[in-house]
């Protein structure tokens, strides 16, 4: 299998910390130019330096946050820094604040709805332009469990990962035939900020739910990261409109 990405250009959204982060690596150590965006503007810099003093291909500069907000912009940067567009993955996403769904607030749901769901829309709409006019690429979506069943407390997350995973399908039956491959993933407990956040930095609390998953902990960003260059690979050519769980055996139970 080749999971060689020389001369290859890569996208990676949400790129400061996290699953992104290590999506972003893992892109550059396989040889693509990796084009990390975020809006933690410092955060994100900082780690496209550091790939690039470690002799990597990454962009010089992040999108400044209020750019970023014209939809496009992260695909015009990766062009017009790198000439083409090969894979990507919209990762960027952040979770609700808990509360039953009679009580939650219409500033959460649009705010997680926008980031989540609108904000993958928004950005596959530019990808899928520019890799239609190159007739290739691939994209991959950062989806969830949570996109597989319910969960009380969080009906706007999990409405919105259930929308990317409707979408991912849709785009991927509409682009194919451009030469193009839509997947998504959908990780479980992963040991990132944002899993942390779910129980406000309870470290028993998180050791408790992360025993239970049937692999008996927590996965690393980089498991996510190796799914996501698979699924964006040769080895992958016949994947499509797929949402691959990578989840230690949490959703088989
Ligand atoms: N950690 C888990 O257990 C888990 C499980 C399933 C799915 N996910 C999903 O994985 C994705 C990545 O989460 P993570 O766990 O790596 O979290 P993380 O907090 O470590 O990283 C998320 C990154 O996204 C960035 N971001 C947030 N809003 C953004 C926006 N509008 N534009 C650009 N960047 C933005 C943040 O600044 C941060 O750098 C999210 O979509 C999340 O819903 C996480």
């Amino acid at each position: 299998m080749n999971w060689s990405f020389e001369n290859k250009v890569a996208l990676v959204t949400g790129a400061a910390l996290g699953m992104g982060l290590a999506t972003a690596q893992a892109f550059a150590e396989a040889g693509a130019a990796v084009v990390l965006a975020d809006v933690r503007e410092e955060a994100v810099k900082e780690e496209a330096q550091k790939l690039a003093a470690a002799g990597h291909k990454a962009n010089r500069d992040p999108l400044r946050r209020e750019r970023r907000r014209a939809g496009g912009a992260d695909v015009s940067r990766t062009v017009s820094e790198f000439g083409q567009l090969d894979a990507v993955f919209n990762n960027a996403g952040v979770m609700a604040r808990i509360a039953p769904t009679g009580d939650s607030s219409r500033e959460d749901w649009d705010r997680v709805i926008g980031i989540n769901l609108r904000g993958v829309w928004s950005c596959m709409k530019y990808e899928l332009r520019q890799m239609q006019r190159q007739g290739s690429g691939a994209i991959v979506n950062n989806a969830s469990v949570g996109a597989l069943t319910g969960n009380p407390g969080i009906a706007s997350y999990i409405a919105s990962k259930h929308g990317v995973v409707g979408l991912t399908r849709t785009a991927a039956l509409e682009y194919i035939k451009h030469g193009i491959r839509a997947n998504a993933v959908n990780p479980g407990l992963i040991d990132t900020q944002v899993a942390r956040d779910v129980v406000n930095g309870n470290e028993e609390a998180y050791d408790e739910i992360a025993k239970h998953v049937p692999i008996g902990r927590a996965g690393r960003p980089d498991e996510i990261a190796s799914a996501v260059l698979w699924l964006c690979s040769s080895g992958a050519s016949y994947v499509v409109g797929h949402a691959l769980t990578v989840d230690g055996g949490m959703t088989v139970v």
